[in-house]
């Protein structure tokens, strides 16, 4: 029993902030960003804008892509870490935006970075076991509604958006979501946390130091358990935390630079969001094409992390 991908859409708020928008509010260069990071540009929602309604926004998208109605999915899951309300769930009132009336499973998963991928996961394990049919993925975030103005080292970093995938179960087992790893270590809270007044606490070094090796690791443990090496895959997506990041994870792996997406210079980092908004993006762009292969590697605040292989 497997999966196919039906689906896809996204959403990136109107406002644009460059790096250039930093330096004027902030002791900041455009170089030393682009340098350390690899961010241009990221959007960010107006004051109002929420992550339901980004989320649902990418949500009518997916649908329309997929020629459905919130009526033929049969399971929704968000990742998200950053919602204005601690219930009801996102997922719930994506639902009642669309004005289901499937009465549906929703739930949010909150993995950070990796949300998406325990969604990719938790969906998986349900087509598994024959449970439902079609399943959406959203991945939604208004990071900027956690920046810490004063704190130079995180304000750069993060942006919004939100972006969703829809899966059918199939019969066969080399499509859709092949394969999916997500792993924890509640150890390592302090190194990148949210503080109860809404900020970002990172020890960037020691953040950065943990990304390359376990995103990577994550990733090889999936090739290894599918039999293939980095020839066998198409692109890998991971998640857009940082280009240092992800050339060296990729280069540990032995992928060449043509074979990595990165959107993190237009979108940053947009924690549960960042790899589905990736792949919507690429799938926009013509950049990855149905049939190909994508290993699809995460990492964030937990720590969590983890991987997953789809064929699109
Ligand atoms: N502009 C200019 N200078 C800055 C800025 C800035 N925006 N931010 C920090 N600096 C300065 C520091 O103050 C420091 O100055 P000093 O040497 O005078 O003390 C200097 O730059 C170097 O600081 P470091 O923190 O050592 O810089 P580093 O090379 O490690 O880069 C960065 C910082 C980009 C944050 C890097 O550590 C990183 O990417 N870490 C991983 C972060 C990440 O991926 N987080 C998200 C995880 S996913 C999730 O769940 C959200």
């Amino acid at each position: 029993m497997g999966s196919r991908l039906i689906g896809y859409g996204s959403y990136l708020p109107e406002k644009v902030m460059t790096n250039q928008d930093f330096e004027k509010i902030m002791d900041t260069t455009d170089e030393w960003i682009v340098q350390r990071t690899g961010m241009k540009e990221r959007h960010f929602a107006r004051e109002d804008e929420t992550v339901v309604d980004m989320a649902t926004i990418a949500a009518e998208r997916a649908l329309e892509n997929a020629g459905l109605s919130i009526n033929d999915i049969d399971m929704v899951i968000v990742a998200t870490t950053t919602p204005e309300l601690d219930f009801p769930s996102v997922a719930v009132q994506v639902l009642g935006r669309l004005e289901a009336d499937n009465n549906i499973p929703a739930f949010d998963v909150r993995g950070a970075c990796t949300g998406y991928i325990y969604g990719l996961h938790c969906a998986r394990g349900f087509f598994t076991a024959g449970m439902h049919e079609r399943i959406m993925i959203i991945g939604a975030e208004k990071m900027s509604r956690f920046i810490d103005w004063t704190d130079r080292s995180t304000a750069v970093l993060f942006g919004d958006g939100a972006g969703a995938l829809i899966f059918e179960r199939s019969t066969s087992s080399y499509s859709g979501i092949i394969d999916t790893v997500v792993m924890s270590d509640g150890k390592c809270f302090g190194m990148l946390h949210g503080s109860p007044d809404h900020r970002i606490i990172m020890n960037g070094p020691e953040t950065y130091k943990k990304a390359v090796q376990l995103m990577p690791e994550a990733a090889k443990y999936i090739m290894d358990h599918a039999g293939i090496t980095a020839d066998n895959v198409d692109w890998i997506v991971p998640h857009q935390a940082n280009l240092r990041i992800i050339r060296s994870g990729a280069e540990r792996l032995g992928f060449p630079l043509e074979k990595i997406l990165v959107t993190v210079d237009k979108h940053a980092n947009t924690s549960g969001a960042s790899g589905v908004l990736a792949l919507s993006y690429a799938f926009d762009k013509g950049i990855i094409k149905k049939g190909q292969l994508v290993l699809y590697p995460a990492f964030g605040s937990g720590l969590t992390w983890g991987a997953a292989l789809i064929r699109v």
